[in-house]
């Protein structure tokens, strides 16, 4: 898959940008605050529906503008595509080939974008919320309705919790939520069990040639509720009617839900160490970039095309050769690389590239170079 234009009309400091990219590397360069990451950001709108670092779609339309337009035209699996949206002080409409969509659910799997950036580096040492944000947005990407489990799913937590935080606690109510818990929270265990049994293949793989095969890496779901590769989504969900029930009493007391898919982790180990407590440094590193890449494997297997990617900022904080590893690894994947740094243009061995000079929310030169 590879994106082949871009308009961007009021998105944060661009007025008005037509760009066309390059199939393999395009290198959007540019001093601090000049709009790099603005750029890729919009392709992770049009991607997931909102963009990867504001929370609020009205912060995206530039300042003293009431709305703004983004739209790309792409090729997937051989086939034209686009996508465009459209967001105003109070409302977000998306059209997909021109055809506006009811929910993000639509939208998901469109187009797919795997986003690197130094957050990323830092996935085994962050805490257990940052890694489940991990895996929910990864399997979204893939399975539009995992987003729909987990949205009704979180949406139901919330519900319970409000009840176990009032002073009459209504055990009925309560029945009625554990149910749908449990009817959403056992689709989400499996799905979650079955997408990190291949992630932990794929990314042991990328592990491999990372460390001249010194280290193997694997990675295990941790769950309060035991859950065995044996099991279905029928016994996943007796085991989590048994579970919710048992913990009522202790849920009441401390006034939120202790278990369920909200509350797991996941552990992963480097040569059967467990590397968030144990790792060095450069080691969890390591880690974290054969998890993040491992997204791109498997989206080509789930999908049967390769995602974009886009590393914003990621590439300076790579040492030379794991630069020219992702690069030459990577094979046939178009990517979009933000760096305040010039680049060693060797790291690009043979490949086409394109790079884009930003100033100001402008493109102010373009050099291509390659084969
Ligand atoms: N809603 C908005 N309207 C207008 N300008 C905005 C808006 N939101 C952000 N900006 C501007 O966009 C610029 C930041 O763009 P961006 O984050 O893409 O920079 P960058 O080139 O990636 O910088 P860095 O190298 O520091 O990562 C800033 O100058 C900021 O003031
Ligand atoms: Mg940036």
């Amino acid at each position: 898959m590879y994106i082949d234009s871009l308009k961007l009309i009021n998105y944060r400091n661009y007025d008005n940008l037509h760009v066309e990219f390059n199939k393999d590397i395009n290198l959007i360069v540019g001093k601090n605050g000049q709009g790099k990451t603005n750029i890729v950001e919009s392709l992770t709108l049009m991607s997931i529906g909102k963009s990867f670092r504001s929370s609020k779609d009205k912060e995206i339309i530039k300042f003293g503008k009431d709305n703004l337009y983004c739209g790309c035209t792409f090729l997937k699996n051989g086939l034209g595509k686009k996508i465009e949206v459209m967001v105003t002080k109070d409302k977000k409409g998306i059209k997909v080939n021109g055809v506006s969509i009811k929910s993000i659910q639509e939208l998901l799997g469109t187009l797919n974008v795997v986003v690197f950036s130094p957050e990323d580096l830092k996935l085994v040492k962050d805490g257990p919320k940052e890694r489940r944000g991990f895996i929910d947005r990864e399997i979204s990407q893939i399975m539009p309705r995992y987003y729909s489990n987990l949205t009704m799913y979180n949406k139901t937590i919330n519900q319970r919790n409000k009840v176990l935080k009032s002073n009459k606690i209504d055990h009925n109510l309560l029945d009625v939520y554990d149910e749908h818990l449990s009817l959403y929270g056992s689709e989400i265990y499996s799905t979650r069990m079955k997408f990190i049994e291949k992630l932990s293949k794929i990314s042991n793989k990328l592990h491999n040639s990372l460390t001249s095969n010194s280290e193997n890496m694997s990675i295990i779901y941790k769950s309060q509720i035991n859950i065995t590769e044996d099991d279905t989504v029928d016994t996943i969900k007796d085991k989590m009617d048994v579970k919710l029930k048992d913990s009522r009493e202790h849920d009441i007391f401390y006034r939120s839900t202790k278990i369920g898919p909200h509350r797991d982790d996941l552990s992963i180990f480097v040569n059967d160490i467990d590397v968030r407590l144990y790792g060095s440094q450069g080691q969890q590193r390591t880690v974290s970039i054969s998890l993040k890449l491992s997204e791109i494997e498997l989206i080509k297997q789930e999908l049967g095309d390769y995602p974009v990617l886009i590393l914003d900022d990621v590439f300076s904080e790579l040492d030379q050769t794991r630069q020219r590893m992702l690069v030459e690894k990577l094979g046939d994947i178009q990517m979009f690389v933000t760096s305040a740094d010039p680049l060693h243009k060797n790291i690009l061995g043979k490949k086409n590239y394109t790079i884009f000079n930003i100033e100001e929310g402008k493109i102010v030169d373009i050099e291509n170079g390659g084969k």
